[in-house]
């Protein structure tokens, strides 16, 4: 323990409060929706980031007598970098495959055999990234440690959402009531379910889906954003995007996930439907935020990185704090 202090999301506990002011609702579990987390759970790990930035909270070498497990079995840089960077940190021993043409996996070894092995070797937790819809939660009923979803096919992207709502959050001082445009291939991004589903426990908050209608958002969003009560509007056409962008405090941009396409036929429609440059920009808000969970293709122009909109790199940047602080709070003493 190094003198951790967290304040409550109200702002009520007091330097000096020891160790943990909040109760740690995420210690020991898996991260694998959006939907299992509360907006008390996402304060949480928030209250520890913003702690993790000032320095207040000082974590290195916290977790000393742990292994991290990284299993990546598709391509990232950031998601891998920033656990990696933050689990070593962190002080934990870090066990990774991330080019699964040189593991067993290109074998035909099953996840099941994976988790057994890794966990065989004593992982504490296994971050796992996969091309395949429920891979995470496959992984997590199989495994007895925690396990926390890195990229589940098109499916979620749960502590991407997390550091995006972090990133909203440091750049507006509050999430209820905002207004976020969410443009791009929505139908097989993952990031924007998550992201939707972390959105949905904050009040009044309104999004619009910004895509043609082959890209447009999966109706299980819609449904589960209709019985949450969250207001959302779909913007199809150009002129409407246009009429929309005075609106919006968040311009969420999402690149066209060619690899997740059934039919390369219909990725050859939609390529290229959509650039975001600094025309598109003039007709928001002059304070808009542009994010992006990058890698980015054409769809956001280099023009936008000098902008003050241009929130993304700052986006990512913010990824290695949100996991030092998601890390140890599933694995350290905390709580
Ligand atoms: C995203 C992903 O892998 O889903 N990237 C990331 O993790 N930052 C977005 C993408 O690949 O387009």
């Amino acid at each position: 323990m190094v003198g951790l202090v967290l304040r409550s999301p109200a702002g009520g506990g007091r330097e000096g409060d020891t160790p943990l002011a909040l109760k740690n609702t995420i210690r020991g579990r898996d991260i694998i929706s959006c939907r299992d987390l509360s907006r008390g759970d996402a304060e949480l790990i928030f209250s520890l980031t913003e702690e993790v930035v000032s320095g207040a909270a000082r974590l290195e070498n916290t977790l000393a007598e742990r292994k991290i497990a990284l299993i990546f079995v598709e391509p990232s840089t950031r998601t891998f970098q920033s656990f990696y960077v933050a689990a070593r940190s962190l002080g934990a021993e870090v066990l990774s495959i991330h080019d699964p043409e040189v593991s067993s996996i290109a074998k035909g070894e099953t996840l099941y055999d994976t988790m057994k092995m890794i966990e065989g070797y004593g992982a504490d937790c296994i971050v796992l990234r996969h091309p395949a819809r429920g891979a995470a939660r496959f992984a997590a009923e199989v495994a007895s440690v925690p396990v926390i979803n890195a990229g589940s096919g098109s499916q979620e992207h749960p502590t991407q959402a997390l550091l995006d709502v972090f990133t909203i959050k440091s750049k507006l001082g509050s999430v209820d009531g905002i207004r976020v445009g969410m443009l791009g291939d929505l139908r097989f991004s993952r990031t924007i379910p998550s992201l939707c589903y972390l959105l949905s426990n904050y009040s009044n908050v309104k999004t619009y889906f910004m895509a043609p209608p082959l890209l447009q958002v999966r109706r299980e969003i819609e449904l589960y954003l209709s019985e949450r009560g969250v207001e959302y509007r779909k913007v199809v056409e150009v002129d409407e995007i246009r009429e929309v962008m005075p609106e919006l405090d968040v311009l969420y941009v999402t690149r066209i996930q060619k690899e997740r396409f059934p039919d390369p036929t219909e990725y050859e429609k939609v390529k290229g439907s959509y650039v975001v440059d600094a025309r598109l920009l003039s007709y928001g808000r002059r304070e808009l935020g542009v994010m992006h969970p990058l890698p980015r293709v054409d769809e956001l122009s280099p023009e936008v990185d000098k902008l003050p909109n241009a929130w993304y790199f700052e986006q990512a940047r913010n990824g290695l704090p949100l996991r030092k602080a998601l890390l140890y709070l599933i694995l350290g003493e905390a709580g």
